[in-house]
């Protein structure tokens, strides 16, 4: 038998805005099957909280989550899709020295997709379906700061971002009226954690914990039917109720509030 905790899926929860949201959402009282590449950062985890080494840009890794989860949980009503590579894994400078466009490779540009927007789609593509049979489910996407995805020198992040941004909505579109939803939440600006390399002075950045007030939310019966919003981390107000703060932080998910026409007669 199921038992009756909620279970999530947190990939890239070896570090950063990961594990923060990991350990909220354990602490919140949820099973957690934290994923990533990274094992030295998985055993950093406290023992209530279960490791998968999985590396998600191998196509055989998103049945390998799926199964480990509900193996371990018997359900899964959370997927946190956070796990991501940054710039200054090429060249830890970038900020101030741009990669340029056309200085990017087609292995780079393939590892980035591949990682950034395919792992993402395609486990949200696998883990849906056990959420749609459930008749409830949230998928929530870390993607990144609209102005980041077309900024000078951020071809290899920013599209790829871009690219599951729209997915995400897509997602959400696609799952209206059937208790599952897909939305997405970013910190709103440089935050303190290794993904960002040589980036300026840490003391000034955004910390990994400010993802969980908004991320608890969006996992509670409060956001049962919040979808196809992106909430932005740093505008979250602890000071107010959840709803009101969502309000606050919150906007159509991708760039919807400024499309002229947003969904196409069918
Ligand atoms: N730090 C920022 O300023 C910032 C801003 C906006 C969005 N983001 C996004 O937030 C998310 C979390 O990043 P972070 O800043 O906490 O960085 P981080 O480097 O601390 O965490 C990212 C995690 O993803 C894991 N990962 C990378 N490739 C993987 C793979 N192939 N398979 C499994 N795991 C893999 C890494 O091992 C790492 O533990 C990322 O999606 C990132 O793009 C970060």
């Amino acid at each position: 038998m199921p038992s009756q905790r909620q279970s999530a899926i947190v990939t890239g929860a070896a570090s950063g805005m990961g594990h923060a949201m990991a350990l909220g959402l354990s602490q919140a009282g949820f099973d957690v099957l934290a994923v990533d590449v990274n094992q030295t950062g998985l055993d950093t985890l406290p023992a209530t909280i279960r490791p998968l080494r999985a590396d998600l840009a191998r196509p055989d890794s998103f049945a390998q989550v799926v199964d480990a989860a509900l193996a371990a949980f018997g359900r899964i009503d959370v997927l946190v899709n956070n796990a991501g590579i940054g710039q200054a894994s090429l060249k830890p400078d970038q900020r101030r020295s741009p990669i340029r466009f056309w200085e990017a490779t087609p292995e780079q540009w393939w590892r980035f997709i591949t990682i950034n927007a395919a792992g993402p789609i395609l486990l949200a593509n696998a883990v849906v379906p056990h959420m749609l049979k459930a008749g409830r489910g949230r998928v929530i996407t870390v993607t990144t700061s609209l102005g980041t995805m077309v900024r000078e020198g951020y071809l290899l992040y920013g599209s790829s971002k871009a690219a599951a941004e729209s997915a995400m909505a897509v997602l959400a579109a696609d799952l209206k009226g059937t208790g599952v939803t897909s939305n997405v939440l970013v910190p709103g600006g440089v935050t303190d954690t290794p993904l960002v390399g040589e980036a300026g002075d840490r003391s000034k950045m955004l910390r990994p914990e400010i993802m969980v007030p908004p991320l608890l939310y969006l996992v509670s019966n409060a956001a049962a039917a919040v979808n196809g919003r992106r909430f932005i981390a740093a505008d979250w107000k602890t000071t107010l109720p959840p709803v009101q703060a969502a309000k606050e932080a919150g906007a159509p998910i991708a760039w919807l509030d400024i499309a002229r026409m947003p969904i196409e007669p069918t």
